[in-house]
């Protein structure tokens, strides 16, 4: 599978190129090109160094919608209209949102659109795109250390059956991860109000590897 990541050069999306591209070929985008060469480059050095086989190249965003079959949302959901605008062509893709809209104050709070979810969010924007939500409750530290077996549980939500059965398969294609089916897209805000609540038990018990696991 093609899978293109916009925002590729954040800190998830560095993450998961590292690990998806040893099984998928992926493309790292940015608003800039030099920039997503850039972060390229880094993470190319970085799986040589660890003799890991990987299909790895970088592109704008645009690039990364005009040649991927899974495009994969990895930006602020402040950022997501501006974004959205300067794009053309997601008509009829297979479009993933792992993005978690929320608040810092003493402590991490959920704080989703009107909407009700950023994926409801992005499907209400993209009507005609099929919107996935998946991958919301890994920390970007866990998708980049690679030293580390990623095996949690990632809740996966959309009313396209079809979609979220390639999404899965992308999942279960990652580490130790287990995709479970969440159900529909509306799912998605609870789904995403986890991440608060997992970095909030982070910080009150001390604990650094927090993650879901549905046993
Ligand atoms: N960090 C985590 O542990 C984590 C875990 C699960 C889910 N998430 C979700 O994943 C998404 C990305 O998180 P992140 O921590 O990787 O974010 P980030 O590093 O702050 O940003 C990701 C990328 O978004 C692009 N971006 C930033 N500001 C922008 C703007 N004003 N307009 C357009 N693009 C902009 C940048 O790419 P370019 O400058 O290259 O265009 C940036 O590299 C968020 O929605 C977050 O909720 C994060």
């Amino acid at each position: 599978m093609k899978v293109g990541i916009i925002g590729g050069t954040g800190d998830i999306g560095k993450g998961m190129a590292l690990r998806l591209s040893q099984n998928h070929e992926v493309i790292i985008g940015s608003r800039k090109e030099e920039k997503a060469t850039l972060s390229c480059d880094a993470c190319c050095q970085c799986l040589r160094e660890l003799n890991l086989p990987f299909n790895l190249t970088s592109s704008t965003n645009q690039g990364v919608v005009d040649n991927s079959d899974i495009i994969v949302f990895s930006i602020p959901l402040e950022t997501l209209q501006i974004t959205i605008d300067s794009l053309t062509g997601l008509e009829g893709k297979l479009v993933v949102s792992l993005m978690n809209p929320m608040e810092r104050k003493d402590h991490f709070r959920y704080a989703p659109p009107e909407e009700g979810s950023a994926a409801m969010q992005l499907q209400k924007i993209l009507p005609d795109s099929k919107v996935i939500s998946a991958f919301n409750n890994i920390p970007a530290k866990q998708w980049s250390q690679m030293s580390e077996i990623l095996d949690y549980s990632v809740c996966v939500c959309g009313d396209d059956e079809e979609g979220k059965k390639i999404v899965m398969e992308l999942v279960n294609s990652i580490s130790e991860l287990e995709a479970l089916d969440a159900g529909p897209l509306a799912v998605s805000a609870t789904v995403e109000a986890i991440t608060p609540l997992v970095i909030n038990i982070a910080k009150y018990n001390s604990m650094r590897d927090v993650g879901v696991y549905f046993r």
